[in-house]
């Protein structure tokens, strides 16, 4: 095959003798599809996620309430407000002396001194940038509470119009007691318009004192689980054919100390178990989408789980020492590998039976920490062994990903990231071209043009499409890629990392040009790149060819990241092709052309026929434009 370099360089000289030569004649293209050069990984592409730029609470995590444990941050109670309605009185504050379990062990307190029938008294909730409701829609709620007498009455919930306090549902829970209870409501909306633009209310008509913890609002969700996600941002996801979901992290995984890293074990079972914890991203995790919930999501996807453990090392530059410290770090990862995988004849099997999946998850590959190239001790190559040895013991067939380099061993998988501009991907898009394929097996598991925000702009895409056409080159040795970070919430305040694949509000969601960009190069993706040789093209012009042996189908990407049209003459010898085959088409104006919440659908992927497909190929790709075409032999 011919390299990206050696194609540039031929451009250079022909230009370089004649500036005329190189605006007119096209390139060409060679497809061998007899003469087979690599495998494609069947698991090039999936999903990276970490809860930042409120991902999950306020993202996929359905979870209509916010601070629905009142446990954020602050020293007031965030995103939670009076209500006192006509002449009735009351305050609140936050108890540390009661909760409904041993982790949720505060709770607020509602002092009310003055309310009846008319005049009620409780607090509201503007949830994550608003309550978005739709039409006729049931949203499923409950909340754990107790008073200090049973004279207290009633609790009324319901949901409100900002604009006008116009009841959109309503709902009340009989009298609380004197012990915590969780009480469970529906509210169900009737011909309202859809909107964001509505709070949550719950009021008492009694004077008397309460407690609440827990309150939980959900709308339907994917697939229709109880703590479920988000059906319009899993629907985007569902549309990118992930192979497979890298999680909990990132950043994430690690915590900023070492006491706030991701403990697996207080993200399961029931949710008033789950004690929540600060995020590296400044703001407390809800951790109602935990363990369980993760690999149910991949389960829903049809994606494999790759499983980051925590392994040692916090941000801050803590880090546990190799040795008898870190002993009980690797007791806790083969814990969790056990509870992921394990029988209900195991121990941490059974507690995954009794928490509502009797079946194990399959696993394949467990990477050991995040980004460990950021500890400054050194302390790496001894955490990894020891991970590797503990978990290659006990689970010999699982695949052991490093965060980095490792010198006293060679690990199975090297997990590499990339940030970087259009221009840098561009320029390196051989990067792997060279690289020893007797070494580790390379997991490209972050990686993104940062360009555009909150989402990528159209230049972004570009560089993502090009640097994709060098990883489908390398898919023998890259086993899986996965674009970060995947979601943002685009309210302000909701980004933590600008550049994100898919953004939405409360109520609505949009994907990014690179998302379609990623859509297309997932979709249409074969088990084999054949042979290939590109001569004459320009040096924006990148390209990928990778066909399905069993169908003897072509999917040719060709992405065109200059301001110009650049012709091609697409050429397969020794094939016969089908007279017709498809053309999908994402293009922009501008590099800076882009979606956005508020228009959502300027850059889409735009499929049409291609029509009189010859042995001999002519195609012209637009300026700006990521293109496949998908062209069947005979
Ligand atoms: O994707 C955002 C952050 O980038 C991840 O949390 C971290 O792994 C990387 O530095």
């Amino acid at each position: 095959m011919i390299q990206k370099a050696f194609a540039s360089f031929l451009f250079v000289t022909i230009c370089g003798l004649s500036v005329a030569l190189c605006q007119v004649q096209p390139a060409v293209l060679t497809i061998q599809a007899d003469k087979k050069v690599s495998n494609v990984s069947p698991t090039l592409y999936g999903l990276m996620t970490e809860e930042i730029n409120y991902s999950y609470d306020g993202g996929l995590y359905a979870e209509m309430v916010r601070n629905r444990t009142f446990r954020a941050r602050r020293r007031d109670v965030p995103y939670w407000l009076l209500v006192e309605d006509g002449n009735a009185a009351a305050k609140m504050e936050i108890d540390q002396q009661t909760g409904p379990s041993e982790a949720l062990n505060s709770s607020l307190r509602l002092e009310v001194s003055s309310a009846d029938a008319e005049n009620q008294a409780g607090v509201l909730n503007g949830g994550y940038w608003g309550i978005p409701l739709k039409p006729n829609t049931t949203y499923k709620g409950s909340f754990y509470a107790k008073a200090d007498s049973d004279a207290l009455g009633a609790v009324t919930i319901k949901l409100l119009a900002d604009a006008d306090d116009k009841t959109a549902a309503v709902a009340t829970v009989p009298g609380l007691t004197t012990a915590w209870k969780q009480y469970r409501f529906s509210l169900k909306t009737g011909a309202i318009q859809a909107s964001s633009r509505n709070h949550l209310v719950l009021t008492v008509g009694h004077a008397g004192t309460l407690w609440l913890n827990l309150v939980s609002l959900f709308p339907p969700t994917y697939h229709d689980r109880d703590n479920g996600n988000r059906i319009d941002l899993m629907e985007k996801l569902a549309a990118m054919h992930p192979a497979f979901l890298r999680f909990p992290g990132g950043n994430y995984l690690e915590g900023d100390h070492i006491s706030e890293r991701y403990e697996w074990k207080k993200t399961i079972g029931p949710l008033v178990d789950r004690p929540t914890h600060p995020s590296p991203w400044r703001y407390n995790s809800s951790d109602g989408l935990g363990l369980l919930e993760f690999l149910e999501w991949c389960e829903d996807l049809k994606m494999q789980p790759v499983l980051a453990v925590y392994a040692g090392y916090s941000m801050q530059q803590e880090h546990v020492n190799p040795g008898s410290d870190l002993d009980p770090y690797v007791q806790d990862a083969l814990d969790e590998l056990e509870y992921v995988t394990g029988g209900a004849d195991t121990k941490w099997g059974a507690v995954r039976v009794q928490n509502g999946h009797p079946e194990p998850f399959a696993l394949t590959y467990v990477e050991i920490g995040n980004e460990d190239f950021f500890d400054r001790s050194g302390s790496y190559d001894g955490r990894y062994e020891q991970f590797y040895k503990a978990i290659k013991a006990k689970y010999p067939n699982l695949q052991i990903i490093a965060t980095t380099p490792v010198k006293s061993m060679r690990p199975d998988v090297i997990d590499d990231h990339y940030y970087r501009r259009a221009t840098e991907f561009f320029h390196d898009t051989t990067h792997y071209d060279k690289t020893d394929r007797s070494g580790p097996k390379i997991f490209v598991g972050e990686w993104a043009t940062r360009e555009g925000a909150p989402t990528p702009n159209f230049g972004a895409a570009l560089g993502d499409a090009a640097w994709m056409t060098g990883m489908e080159r390398n898919s023998d040795l890259i086993v899986m890629s996965a674009y970060a970070p995947l979601l943002v919430n685009v309210n302000p305040g909701g980004m933590q990392w600008e550049t994100d694949l898919i953004g939405y509000d409360a109520l609505r969601s949009y994907g990014s040009p690179s998302y379609y960009a990623q859509v297309m190069f997932s979709h249409y993706l074969g088990d084999e790149t054949p042979d290939s040789q590109l001569v004459g093209a320009g040096p924006k012009l990148f390209y990928s060819v990778t066909q399905v042996t069993r169908k003897k189908r072509l999917y040719l990407k060709l992405v065109n990241a200059a301001s110009t049209t650049q012709s091609v003459n697409i050429k397969f010898p020794g094939a016969t092709l089908a007279n017709t085959g498809k053309l999908v088409l994402l293009k922009a104006g501008s590099t800076q052309a882009t979606n956005t919440i508020d228009e959502p659908n300027k850059i889409v992927p735009v499929e049409t026929t291609l029509r009189n497909v010859a042995n001999d190929l002519h195609y012209t790709a637009p300026a700006y434009s990521i293109q496949v075409l998908q062209i069947d032999e005979r």
